[in-house]
C-alpha cells in the first residue's frame, strides 16, 4: 500500500501534509510513504529529513500515482490530471468555496476524496479535526501579526525613561482561534477582553484571565455541534451598536466570528472603525469569508481611518512547520479509518457505516456525495 504526499502549489501555501514525525507513525501501519521532492521546502523539512524518517523521495508523478494521496489544500485544476482512478485523496476540500466544482471533477475522474473540513465535531474525531488544529495556530499568529503592525508595545513597562500602560486587546468570537488569541495576547502582557454569542464560553474566557465583554445581548447564539447560530436582526444591531461604543477603548481587535456555511457576520462597522484610536490594529480572521469588518481586505494589510486592518486568510501557513506537524498528525489519525493491517498485508477499506467516513467522503466511486440531500 503506497501513500503519496504532494508538494503544495497554491500561492502562499507553505504547509505540507506529512512530516518526519507523521511518517514514523505511518510506517508501522504497513505502508510505503512516497514524498514529492521539495514538499517540505517552505517549512524547514528538507528531503534528507524525510528520507531519514523512512520515506522515499520521488517525482510529483510517482507520489500522485500512490493508492492514497495526502494534501493540505483543495487541489487546483492543474493537479487533477495527476490523480489516477480509484485513488483515495485525503485533503481539505474548501466545501464553501471552490470545493463543489472540484468535487464534480474528482467524481468524473473516479478519484475518491475525503474532505478534512467535513469531519464532524464529535469526541472520537477530535484527533482528526484540522479546523481546530489550524485555527489554534491561526489565533496565535493573528496576535503576533497585530503586535508586528502595532506601533506600541503590548506589556506595561515601568522604566527610568517613564512608564507605558498595557495595550487593550479585544477578541470577538471565542472558539478555537479566539481562545488561543486570548492566551497569546495575555502572554505578551496585554489586558484582554473577549465576547462570544454562546454564553457557555464566558467561563472559558474568565479561566484564561480575560474579562468578558458585556454587550447587553440577552439572546443566546448557541447552535448545534458546538457552533453558533445566527442572531435575530434586533440582536445583531444591538451587538454592532455596543461594539461601536466599546471598541473605542481598544488598541488591538482580533475578530474570529464564524457561523458554518454562512458569510461571516459583520461585527465591526465602518462607524466603529472611525471611533477607534489612531494606530489601533484589527486582525479580521474571517476576511476569506467576507470579513467581520467590511473595511478589511482579504490577504491585504490596509490603513483606513487611521486603523490598520489585517486580512491574512492563511495565518497557519505563516507558521508552517508547526501547523504542518498538527495537520499531518490529524491525517495519521484519519488514515486509521481506512487502513486495516492483517499479518503482512495492509488493505484499504471504506466503511460508510462509520459516521465520520459517511460525513466527510465527498466523492466515491464516480459520484459526488456532498452536500447530502436531507431526507
Ligand atoms: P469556531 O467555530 O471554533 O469559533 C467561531 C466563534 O465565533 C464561535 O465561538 C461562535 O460562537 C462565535 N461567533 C459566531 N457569531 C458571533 C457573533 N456574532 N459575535 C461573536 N461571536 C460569534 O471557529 P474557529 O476554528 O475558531 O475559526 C474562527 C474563524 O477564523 C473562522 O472564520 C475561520 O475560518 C477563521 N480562520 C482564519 C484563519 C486565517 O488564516 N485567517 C485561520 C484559521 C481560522
Amino acid at each position: 500500500m503506497k501513500v503519496g504526499v504532494l508538494k503544495e502549489i497554491r500561492e502562499g501555501e507553505n504547509r505540507v501534509a506529512a512530516t518526519p514525525d507523521s511518517i514514523k507513525k505511518l510506517l508501522p501501519k504497513g505502508v510505503e510513504v512516497l514524498v514529492e521532492t521539495g514538499a517540505g521546502d517552505h517549512c524547514s523539512i528538507s528531503d534528507p529529513l524525510y528520507e531519514a524518517a523512512g520515506a522515499k523521495v520521488v517525482s510529483r508523478e510517482e507520489a500522485a500515482a500512490a493508492d492514497i494521496v495526502l494534501k493540505v489544500q483543495c487541489p487546483l485544476e492543474e493537479e487533477l490530471s495527476l490523480l489516477k482512478e480509484g485513488t483515495l485523496l485525503i485533503t481539505m476540500i474548501d466545501p464553501f468555496g471552490d470545493g463543489p466544482d472540484i468535487m464534480d471533477k474528482l467524481a468524473a475522474a473516479k478519484v475518491n476524496c475525503f474532505g478534512m473540513e467535513l469531519v464532524p465535531r464529535i469526541t472520537r474525531a477530535q484527533v482528526m479535526d484540522v479546523l481546530s488544529s489550524q485555527a489554534n495556530v491561526g489565533g496565535y499568529k493573528a496576535v503576533l501579526e497585530a503586535a508586528h503592525h502595532y506601533t506600541k508595545m503590548f506589556p506595561m513597562l515601568m522604566t527610568a525613561a517613564g512608564s507605558v500602560p498595557p495595550s487593550k486587546c479585544m477578541i470577538l468570537g471565542v472558539g478555537v482561534a479566539g481562545l488561543q488569541a486570548i492566551a497569546t495576547a495575555r502572554r505578551l502582557g496585554a489586558q484582554v477582553e473577549a465576547f462570544d454569542v454562546r454564553p457557555e464560553v464566558k467561563e472559558q474566557i474568565l479561566s484564561l484571565g480575560a474579562k468578558f465583554l458585556e454587550l447587553g445581548i440577552d439572546e443566546s447564539g448557541s447552535g448545534s455541534g458546538g457552533y453558533a447560530k445566527e442572531l435575530s436582526e434586533e440582536s445583531k444591531q444591538k451587538q454592532k451598536d455596543a461594539l461601536t461604543r466599546e471598541l473605542a477603548r481598544a488598541d488591538i481587535v482580533i475578530t474570529t466570528a464564524l457561523i458554518p456555511g454562512r458569510p461571516a457576520p459583520e461585527l465591526v462597522t465602518e462607524e466603529a472603525v472611525k471611533n477607534m484610536k489612531e494606530g489601533s490594529v484589527i486582525v479580521d480572521m474571517a476576511a476569506a469569508r467576507g470579513g467581520n469588518c467590511p473595511l478589511s481586505e482579504a490577504d491585504k494589510v490596509v490603513v483606513k481611518h487611521g486603523v490598520t486592518l489585517i486580512g491574512h486568510t492563511n495565518l497557519p501557513s505563516m507558521v508552517p512547520n508547526h501547523s504542518s506537524l498538527f495537520f499531518a498528525r490529524n491525517l495519521v489519525s484519519t488514515l486509521e479509518l481506512f487502513l486495516k493491517k492483517e499479518e503482512d498485508k495492509t488493505t484499504l477499506t471504506v466503511d460508510f457505516e462509520d459516521e465520520i467516513v459517511d460525513a466527510a467522503m465527498v466523492c466515491y466511486d464516480g459520484k459526488r456525495r456532498w452536500p447530502k440531500q436531507e431526507s
